[in-house]
């Protein structure tokens, strides 16, 4: 069967390789070596791990994917990269759940409202969250090592479109490196270390899915994310808060840490 967006698609990716060719003159050596680079990086995925996104997310790719296919009017929560650490089907919580299984690290209180653009509840919408732990690793690069689902969870926003759960203030932490992606920024001289950030997808009956971060201001390397995902809109203020008695409440030491985040959906 005849498919003339993807004749077009190669016509326009063959173009570009033979001018980057053309450009970069690469001895048959180094061909090969590209060749075998490319070759490691088909071989390192497995269930768990996908070398190929994170090559796209290093490179910039997935960014510019999202910005052709996600131009938010202002006002809108924009988008940012899925990254390769998304699970479906992550355990249903009820409001004010704690998804740290594992009991490590600085008490945290994610709150805040889904909306419409003219600040309306969105009664129902959902909100798919996801980070790594407190030594910067997710559940699914530690199996056996991590509680599973440990730091995921879908929560729904109640009749006044808020939410609420417990988790862990995020840290820094290096993307996965021990691979070809993690040897070519080696090689480039670029560090691994994303922000400090939370993982969210919101979606809500008749309004555009948004894939997004939250991400803390007081992290290291917000000016140089390896995968270009940092948008000053998504930088949110992780305060600390001191009052015993809320503390009591939510089972948390004092002090403990709060931040509170609208999600901003567009009609589609
Ligand atoms: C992440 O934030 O989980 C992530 C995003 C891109 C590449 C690697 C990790
Ligand atoms: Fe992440």
């Amino acid at each position: 069967m005849h498919d003339q967006r993807l004749k077009d698609v190669i016509t326009s990716a063959v173009k570009h390789l033979h001018a980057f060719v053309k450009e970069t003159g690469p001895t048959h050596a180094e061909w090969i070596t590209a060749l075998e680079f490319l070759t490691r990086t088909g071989q390192t995925c497995n269930k768990w791990r996908q070398e190929w996104i994170l090559l796209s997310d290093v490179l910039g790719v997935s960014m510019l994917v999202d910005a052709i296919n996600n131009r938010k009017p202002s006002g809108a929560t924009e988008t940012t990269v899925l990254g390769p650490f998304h699970v479906s089907g992550a355990p249903r919580y009820p409001n004010g759940a704690n998804i740290c299984l594992e009991g490590k690290g600085e008490p945290l209180l994610v709150s805040g409202r889904v909306i419409d653009a003219a600040g309306n509840p969105l009664v129902g919408a959902q909100l798919d969250v996801w980070q790594a732990n407190d030594e910067g690793f997710y559940d699914v690069q530690q199996k056996g090592v991590q509680p599973d689902h440990n730091l995921r969870g879908v929560f729904t926003t109640d009749r006044d479109g808020r939410y609420w759960f417990r988790t862990i203030k995020p840290r820094f932490y290096p993307i996965p490196n021990d691979g070809p992606v993690g040897q070519l920024l080696e090689r480039l001289g670029r560090h691994p270390y994303r922000p400090a950030h939370i993982h969210f997808i919101v979606t809500a009956a008749g309004f555009q899915a948004v894939t997004t971060h939250i991400f803390a201001q007081d992290s290291e390397y917000l000016e140089s994310d390896p995968v270009f995902g940092v948008k000053e809109s998504l930088i949110a203020d992780i305060t600390k808060i001191n009052d015993q008695h809320k503390a009591d409440e939510l089972g948390f030491p004092n002090p403990y840490y709060a931040v509170n985040w609208d999600f901003v959906l567009t009609r589609g």
